[in-house]
């Protein structure tokens, strides 16, 4: 146990120092977010261990000290007491073990007797090829203090996949909870003919695990691994949560290089199957990825993803970062699917209110004090007889770059175009969102390089990486026919990210 801990030390104090060096060079630049988490420099991707623990969130992340590319695992790791004012702790996890020698993969989080427990998937290469060549399996860390870690020396504790339709090699991620006094984890699988699904195992101590069934699988267009499961009862009902790859486009759906959505049902823990309705989306933008949830002792369900894609351009590598943290969001289940707003606590960063009423707009208008690119904007829009309207955000109108909402009413599709938004990828995104009395609903969260839309209360969400010029401030309402802004406020967004 102790020589466990020693090496893991040593290199946690080594990439530390690595990522306190780099961080000089990358904490002032423009597209940093300020109110999302990032890393202090370097690699960030899926959010990991999401907890409330001893009256704090803690937020863990897959992490790559040592360049602003992926590469061996670490897990970085962040708190706050309220989901609004994060701090950087501590590199919590490194890679060294027979093991996890390759990567710390992700995992969750939870207590048990005091004591936090972090469940992730050690990864070996064992060849060069990345999608045949590897062994994974699942291990533990503890810590008393939730800082400081120590891997258990029973390490793997789920040594091998179960036998069956199950790919030996591809086993990870693994999603823990309790449920009447035992232990339950959800993990990330594919079948021999890589067919998503997702494992449910059983413990009574977190130690000793029993495979208890393939809690579901997909079938036809669902996937050809199913990562990062997350299993929770929410509203009465059990959700699965998964990150599907490579699910092919259906008409205005699935164009992300993968997805991450959902299925609500029942889950029978005697049999360990779940029977489930149809495969939702959890966000219809660009960015969003692996997300995790937790329940909070006000027993709210929140969820936190990747803001990123996998193969996406991250222009910021080249500024010594890459990776960032959506808004926690709150869950709830409403006619059949997952509704997501951004948790009530977010409204403590809002300062220097701008409000309007009963603006018409036709054309295109812009509002004396409505700009910023770390700023909420919260607005009602009565269509009227307007066919085509919208709002364009991050306008730098010297270089001509925008990134556009359009609502068209024709086909009741709401469209982010980020064709002209800057540097990055580019693309547009639809989702299908009904007017509720002719008016649409709109909450947006603009960051130096993201905009998270909130559309109808939360029932549709868009999110997308953009990376502007600094001088892309604007914004601007347009509309085809006059419209009717009901009611429209602005806020700037404070800095949120206590040490970088
Ligand atoms: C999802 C994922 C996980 C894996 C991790 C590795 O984005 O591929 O399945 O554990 O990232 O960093």
């Amino acid at each position: 146990m102790k020589k466990i801990l020693n090496q893991m030390d040593n290199k946690l104090d080594a990439a530390q120092q690595f990522v306190d060096e780099m961080k000089k060079k990358t904490s002032h630049h423009p597209w940093r977010p300020v109110y999302h988490v990032a890393p202090p420099a370097n690699w960030m991707n899926d959010p990991n261990g999401f907890c409330f623990f001893n009256g704090e969130y803690h937020l863990f992340y897959q992490h790559h000290p040592f360049s602003p590319e992926w590469g061996p695992m670490y897990w970085g790791h962040v708190k706050s007491k309220d989901l609004v004012f994060w701090q950087h702790l501590p590199i919590a996890l490194a890679p060294g073990e027979a093991y996890d020698r390759d990567g710390c993969f992700s995992g969750s989080a939870i207590e048990k007797d005091g004591k936090l427990y972090l469940m992730y998937t050690g990864n070996v290469w064992t060849g060069p090829n990345h999608d045949k060549d590897l062994q994974q399996t699942q291990a533990l860390a503890v810590s008393d203090n939730g800082v400081r870690f120590t891997k258990l020396a029973e390490n793997p504790v789920i040594a091998a996949a179960p036998e069956g339709d199950i790919h030996p090699h591809h086993f990870r991620d693994p999603k823990v909870w309790e449920h009447e006094g035992q232990y339950y984890a959800v993990i990330g699988s594919k079948t021999k003919t890589n067919q998503g699904q997702a494992l449910l195992f059983r413990s009574p101590d977190l130690i000793n695990w029993e495979f208890v069934n393939v809690m579901a699988k997909g079938e036809g267009n669902f996937g050809f691994m199913w990562e990062c499961p997350d299993f929770f009862h929410l509203d009465g009902q059990d959700v699965l949560v998964m990150s599907p790859q490579g699910m092919k486009p259906e008409g205005i759906y699935y164009h992300n290089l993968h997805q991450s959505g959902y299925v609500i049902g029942t889950l029978n823990y005697e049999t360990g199957q779940l029977s489930h309705g149809p495969f939702q989306l959890l966000d219809y933008g660009f960015d969003f990825y692996a997300p995790q949830t937790t329940i909070d002792n006000k027993g709210r369900r929140i969820l936190i993803a990747w803001m990123d894609m996998w193969e996406s351009p991250m222009p910021t590598q080249t500024h010594g970062w890459a990776g960032a943290m959506t808004l926690p969001r709150l869950l709830r289940i409403e006619n059949g699917q997952i509704v997501s707003i951004p948790v009530p606590e977010l409204e403590r960063l809002r300062e220097n209110e701008v409000a309007y009423t009963q603006v018409t707009v036709e054309g295109e208008l812009a509002l004396e004090g409505i700009s910023g690119d770390h700023v909420e904007l919260e607005l009602v829009i009565d269509a009227q007889a307007a066919s085509r309207f919208g709002l364009k955000l991050r306008v730098n109108e010297e270089r001509g770059e925008e990134t556009v909402l359009t609502y068209t009413k024709d086909d009741g599709l709401v469209s982010l175009d980020r064709n002209r938004s800057g540097q990055g990828p580019g693309g547009i995104r639809q989702a299908e969102v009904p007017l509720e009395n002719n008016q649409l609903h709109l909450r947006c969260f603009i960051d130096k390089s993201s905009v998270e839309i909130f559309i109808n209360g939360g029932t549709t969400v868009m999110t997308a990486r953009v990376y502007p010029s600094e001088g892309a401030t604007g914004i601007r309402f347009f509309a085809d026919q006059p419209v009717q802004i009901i009611n429209l406020k602005k806020w700037d967004l404070k800095h949120a990210i206590i040490n970088y």
